[in-house]
């Protein structure tokens, strides 16, 4: 039976970059894959079309798609809109509405690659991180949150870090899960000297833990976590942690593999259903230009097909056909160094897709 899957541009590079991914989804259609793909809109596209950032329409079609392919979200035009219209919304309701609570963000470093990391090569080299990071509690959804007066007339702002035990527990899991499967090391990081939340998420990950023996687990506070992502980045393996620590800790061990717009990323619910989308953001700066990278979304459908449409084998190729076209040069302008070859984002995806053909 063909499998439905939402594809939801969004804003700014995330209508290119998507239309690359497109581009691969429907060779790989013509060559026997059986995928229904709807498009809708979301973020500011979704505020355009229907005056909220997640539209009735699309909440409906993502709820009933096996897996959900998003490109990215926000624009300038967008920043001054009343705080439950803005793009980010849109993005926040389909993880909570969906149930999205592991974010899994791989950072792997390409040896292709290795000059463009802002660290010396021999650091990074063989960098192969899978960050787990829980997406729909903590902090960006804890109640009471708000902006309000005090008795004086001085405003305060506010905000909740709750997490309950079966959150804790059921994050733990999905990261002891991928540990058995990987290296079988996993750093739980919390700030566990400072925050109650903390203790309790420490010591539920560590009873977690007595279910999974063969698995070393450790604990790092999130400040070191930073430090040590920078200084010695091949000690870890596996990475769970918190919502907002994972937002900040995914983004410098994305740096370290050179570029941003290499990375892919699935947020999946308990049943392996699933929204894939680049780590990125919408880059108003370069939208429209065509020179955006397209491989971070190329490697998102590699992760969906892993991941949500059981198609390892498929998912293996894509990955070695983004590898293929690194070794023949090709680079886009986030990743070039001397003696490349720059490419837009239309070649790079054209590239890809030929490789693919060739493999
Ligand atoms: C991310 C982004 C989002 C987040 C924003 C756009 C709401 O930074 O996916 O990492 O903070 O989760
Ligand atoms: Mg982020």
């Amino acid at each position: 039976m063909s499998k439905k899957l939402a594809v939801l541009p969004g804003d700014g590079i995330g209508i290119e970059i998507v239309a690359e991914a497109l581009k691969l989804l429907n060779y790989l259609k013509s060559n026997g894959l059986a995928l229904e793909m709807i498009e809708a809109p979301v973020g500011g596209a979704g505020y355009d079309a229907a005056g909220k950032p997640l539209p009735d329409e699309t909440l409906e079609l993502v709820k009933e798609s096996d897996a959900i392919l998003l490109g990215a979200v926000g624009g300038p035009q967008y920043e001054n809109l009343p705080r439950e219209l803005r793009p980010e919304r849109g993005l926040l309701g389909l993880r909570s509405e969906l149930g999205l609570f592991a974010n899994l963000r791989p950072a792997i470093l390409y040896p292709q690659l290795a000059d463009a990391s802002s660290l010396k090569a021999d650091v990074v080299a063989g960098l192969d991180i899978m960050i787990v990071r829980e997406l729909t509690g903590g902090i960006y959804f804890g109640e009471p949150r708000g902006i309000r007066e005090k008795d004086n007339g001085e405003r305060e702002g506010f905000n909740t870090l709750v997490y309950s035990e079966s959150e804790v527990d059921r994050i733990a899991r999905v990261a002891f899960d991928i540990a058995m499967k990987r290296g079988k090391r996993l750093c739980s990081v919390d700030k566990a000297n400072v925050l109650e939340v903390s203790e309790l998420w420490r010591e539920v990950v560590t009873r977690v833990g007595t279910d999974y023996p063969q698995v070393e687990l450790s604990h790092m506070y999130v400040d070191n976590a930073a430090m040590q992502l920078v200084k010695w980045p091949r000690q870890f393996d596996v990475m769970v942690t918190k919502n907002m620590f994972g937002d900040i800790l995914s983004d410098a061990a994305a740096m370290l593999t050179g570029s941003i717009g290499m990375l892919p990323s699935a947020s999946l619910d308990a049943n392996s259903k699933g929204m894939y989308e680049p780590i990125h953001g919408s880059a108003p700066d370069i939208a429209g230009k065509g020179v955006a990278n397209p491989l971070a979304t190329i490697l998102s459908v590699a992760m969906m097909l892993r991941y949500s449409l059981n198609e390892m084998q498929l998912a293996e190729r894509i990955e070695k056909a983004v590898g293929t076209v690194l070794d023949a040069g090709l680079r886009t302008a986030d990743i070039t160094s001397s003696g490349m070859q720059e490419v837009g984002t239309r070649e790079m995806g054209d590239a890809v897709v030929a490789a693919l053909q060739a493999g």
